[in-house]
């Protein structure tokens, strides 16, 4: 049986990028082999600087799984700072790897070029990442595209070390979500840090201001148009029936008396949120009335997946003659 590994930061409210870019995945793999999933809190300080907001949204990711559906018996679900062995697996990852290969980073590339000041902790994520992935022996990776040099990472700093110290990690391999890039409002990869996301569970007024913000132009419904490269044709795309979402495209190119208009489309995009996040919703404002009930899952988690990483960390630390 395949085990599946990936962690989601709680850096902000998980959105739409992130359900489809990952957890519909994770949810959906959960059903085919072994899963392990956790939350990167530790990865999230190298951009959240405020305590209360990391306990608040390491909490929002942990309801937003169980409320999504995940089953805390069949999966290891986890806070990443309560296995610390990654981070002694990281160290030893980091003597084994070039200064050159984190420069390569996209993702540390990225957030230099949207203006964040670089710390060490954003140039050194990766060799977390690796040590995440490494400490229990995933065989595949779900992600998003953004993550897959990350992986491959971890494929080279696990070469790295074996080519060191004799045969020690299991090289994972990474596997891509069927939609691995969703826009964001403005047209850019969505992203928590780019400030043009949509919260999976936002509702009411909140939603329907959201979508209203979604670009169109001034053509009139009866003017024939091109769906594709629509942004609200792609989000629609995400949400509606595949027949139906054919149909809307269809008119959408005729045009004419039935051409639909932009503001029937934001109102069917709006309705179906509701339709496919309506009932989580409800299901996480009830976990977060319980959060003891969130805190023992993820407590028991972190005991599993403890098992699993000592167990790789020992491995790794005798190869390389720590003990
Ligand atoms: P963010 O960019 O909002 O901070 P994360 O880096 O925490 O998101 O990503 C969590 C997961 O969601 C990753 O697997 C990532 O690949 C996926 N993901 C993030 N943004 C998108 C997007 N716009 N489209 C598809 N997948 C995404
Ligand atoms: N870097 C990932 C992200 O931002 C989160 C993450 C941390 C992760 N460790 C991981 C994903 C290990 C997969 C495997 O989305």
């Amino acid at each position: 049986m395949k085990r599946f590994l990936s962690g989601v930061q709680p850096s902000g409210l998980p959105h739409l990028g992130n359900y489809f870019g990952a957890i519909a995945m994770h949810l959906a793999l959960a059903q085919e082999g072994e899963a392990y999933w956790f939350i990167a809190d530790l990865h999230a300080l190298t951009s959240l600087k405020d305590a209360d907001k990391l306990r608040e949204m390491t909490r929002e990711i942990a309801v937003t799984y169980l409320a999504l559906g995940l089953n805390p018996e069949r999966t290891v679900f986890w806070r990443q700072s309560d296995v610390p062995e990654v981070t002694e697996v990281a160290w030893l990852l980091s003597s084994v790897t070039g200064m050159g290969l984190l420069e390569r980073g996209h993702s540390y590339k990225d957030k230099l070029a949207h203006g964040l000041t670089p710390n060490v902790g954003l140039f050194y994520y990766p060799v977390l990442m690796a040590a995440d992935i490494l400490c229990f022996d995933a065989d595949e990776v779900p992600v998003g595209k953004d993550q897959i040099q990350h992986v491959e990472f971890a494929q080279d700093m696990a070469g790295a070390f074996d080519a060191a110290y004799g045969a020690t990690f299991k090289r994972p391999e990474w596997r891509m979500s069927p939609t691995p890039r969703v826009l964001g409002l403005d047209g850019q990869k969505m992203s928590k840090s780019y400030g043009n996301a949509l919260w999976i569970f936002e509702e009411g007024k909140a939603l329907s201001k959201a979508i209203g913000k979604l670009p169109t132009d001034s053509r009139p419904p009866s003017e024939p148009k091109e769906p594709d490269g629509v942004l609200l044709f792609d989000w629609l795309k995400l949400l509606v029936p595949a027949d139906e979402f054919e149909s809307l495209c269809g008119r959408a190119r005729t045009g004419g008396d039935n051409g639909p208009g932009y503001g029937e489309l934001k109102k069917r995009l709006a309705a179906a949120m509701d339709e496919r996040f309506g009932p989580a919703r409800e299901e996480r404002r009830r976990l977060l009335a319980h959060p003891q009930h969130v805190d023992t899952v993820l407590a028991q988690g972190a005991q599993r997946a403890a098992l699993v990483a000592r167990g790789v960390r020992d491995r790794a630390y005798k190869a390389c003659g720590l003990r």
